[in-house]
């Protein structure tokens, strides 16, 4: 099996019974922010996107570039779909122009002929990707190759039960604007940067153990940031605290806990993976690359000015009435919304600031208020978070009738924010639900899993525990560690305090824990047979 790097999470896989691309992403994401990080843009595309089958894992800008799957991906390609719950991945794809699509069963082996195989598994909770994210495995002739990308499964049994994988590509970089974007003296957001940047790698880590493949790939990040105004989000200025390092850093991380089975992709490398082993060739010794990092990003920069001026110059519409227009859009979702308005709690407030050469002056405050279901102005009141961006961004937003903010404006890191108390993933599972079809669904998940009773307990160290997570299920006989009566939960590190069982990380998802030696005998309980 052939693995071709083509960039961040995109791969093209060659076997004699057919080729898959995978995620393929070469234009700037998220307003201009994130870039392929190496730049891929010189690849030959024209003979990439030749290819048999497409693979796009879920619908966030870095994995699915619309104008690049329309330029260069053969309309003869047979998509491989993952079993989503709404169709918005299938539509936007036959907009492009795509009319073969094959949808995967969720978690069941597909034969496509030839020997080759293939398994999809779909995860489909509101904070699972934009409505979804999914993995791929494949096989032929014996090897195995899991493409995880982003995906955070609870576990990989999955794929272990179905033979020795030898290829695992998996995330291990930085995807998300936390804590750049918090107004926090510099101190904390180095901390907590430090803490998510650790937290980052041991559940890549976790991962790898679970596995247990011969060749571990570095994929899908660090993006690059070209624009001068995010530049220092790219991990060359020495801080601890940037939460997006990059592969040559992973291997050096690796080898600390004992890893020796890295392989970098650079564009443009080829790996032969066989049941025996992995030969790879690269464009450039990937050390040379990675030394000379600096001057590449530079480069690139230079050289990609033109595209993000010309983004900019497409964001603003004055015309658009902010106010108005969210409250057309918004306040029938806020109406329709139960668990997602009573898990925000409170108002969120946008600041619209408007930049010039003068400085930056805010021109409009408007509050999105979950328990009054409006949207207003802002009335000199507390507030759960308070967003500030740009007022272009948001009109553009409006222009196009974006559904999804987090796809779109909170991933663009061009924003700053501020919040009382914890972390809430409902203020970010809403805006990424503005259509009532993905309202709809979030609503329903939450719904169900407010109902599902977890009854099954484990013993970690001290403490009698629920087995699954609060947050998203995870077994924690795997993902959990306890020490000093807090329990973490490595998958999406979460912290709880286990005497009250409080989350420490986020509104809501008490955990049920007891100690161990203050166990309540289970009642006796008799039974009779008939
Ligand atoms: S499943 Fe997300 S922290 Fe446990």
């Amino acid at each position: 099996m052939r693995v071709t790097g083509t960039g961040h999470a995109s791969m093209r896989i060659d076997t004699p019974a057919g080729s898959i691309l995978c995620d393929p992403w070469v234009n700037p994401a998220y307003f201009a922010s994130w870039f392929p990080f190496p730049d891929n843009s010189q690849l030959d595309w024209a003979a990439l996107g030749d290819v048999d089958y497409l693979y796009v894992s879920h619908l966030h800008r870095d994995h699915f570039d619309a104008a690049h799957l329309k330029r260069y991906v053969s309309k003869r390609a047979t998509v491989l779909l993952p079993a989503f719950p709404t169709s918005e991945m299938e539509d936007e794809l036959r907009e492009l122009g795509f009319t073969q699509f094959l949808k995967a069963p969720n978690e069941e082996v597909v034969d496509l002929g030839g020997g080759l195989k293939v398994m999809i598994q779909a995860l489909t909770s509101p904070t699972d990707g934009p409505i979804g994210d999914s993995s791929l495995w494949v096989e032929h002739d014996g090897v195995r190759l899991l493409n995880q990308n982003d995906a955070r499964p609870t576990d990989l049994s999955v794929f272990t039960e179905l033979g020795h994988v030898h290829a695992h590509m998996l995330q291990f970089s930085g995807a998300i604007w936390y804590p750049m974007v918090y107004e926090l003296p510099n101190a904390a957001k180095t901390a907590f940067g430090k803490q998510k940047r650790d937290r980052q790698f041991d559940r890549t880590w976790r991962y790898i153990d679970d596995l247990k493949a011969d060749h571990v790939f570095p994929i899908a990040g660090p993006p690059c940031f070209l624009d001068d105004t995010l530049w220092q989000f790219n991990d060359i200025h020495g801080d601890e605290g940037n939460i997006f390092p990059d592969q040559s850093v992973f291997l050096d991380e690796y080898a600390k806990v004992g890893g020796t089975n890295g392989v970098v992709l650079l564009p443009g490398s080829v790996a032969e993976v066989t049941a025996d082993g992995c030969q790879t060739t690269h464009p450039v010794p990937v050390a040379e690359f990675f030394a000379n990092k600096v001057a590449h990003l530079e480069e690139m920069r230079e050289r990609k000015q033109p595209i993000i001026a010309a983004e900019k110059a497409s964001w603003r519409h004055p015309e658009v009435d902010v106010l108005g227009e969210m409250q057309r859009r918004i306040e029938p979702l806020l109406n329709e919304s139960i668990y997602l308005a009573k898990g925000v709690g409170g108002p969120v407030r946008f600041d619209l600031v408007d930049v010039d050469d003068a400085g930056t002056e805010t021109v409009e405050s408007i509050v999105v208020d979950f328990p009054g279901k409006q949207v207003r102005p802002y009335a000199d009141e507390k507030v759960r978070y308070r967003f500030r961006t740009e007022r272009a961004l948001i009109e553009h937003l409006l222009h196009i009738g974006e559904v999804d903010w987090v796809n779109s404006l909170f991933l663009s890191c061009r924003f700053s924010a501020a919040r009382i108390g914890q972390y809430n993933e409902f203020v970010y599972a809403f805006f990424k639900c503005l259509s009532q079809e993905r309202l709809q669904y979030a609503e329903g998940w939450y719904d169900e899993h407010e109902r599902a009773v977890d009854a099954e307990d484990i013993t970690l160290g001290d403490w009698v525990v629920q087995r699954r997570c609060p947050h998203l299920k995870a077994d924690l006989s795997r993902f959990g560690i306890v020490a000093d009566d807090q329990l973490t939960c490595q998958l999406h590190g979460w912290r709880f305090d286990l005497a009250s069982g409080r989350c420490l990380t986020s509104v809501g998802h008490k955990i049920r824990a007891e100690r161990a030696d203050e166990q309540t005998p289970a009642p006796v309980v008799e039974t009779t047979t008939t």
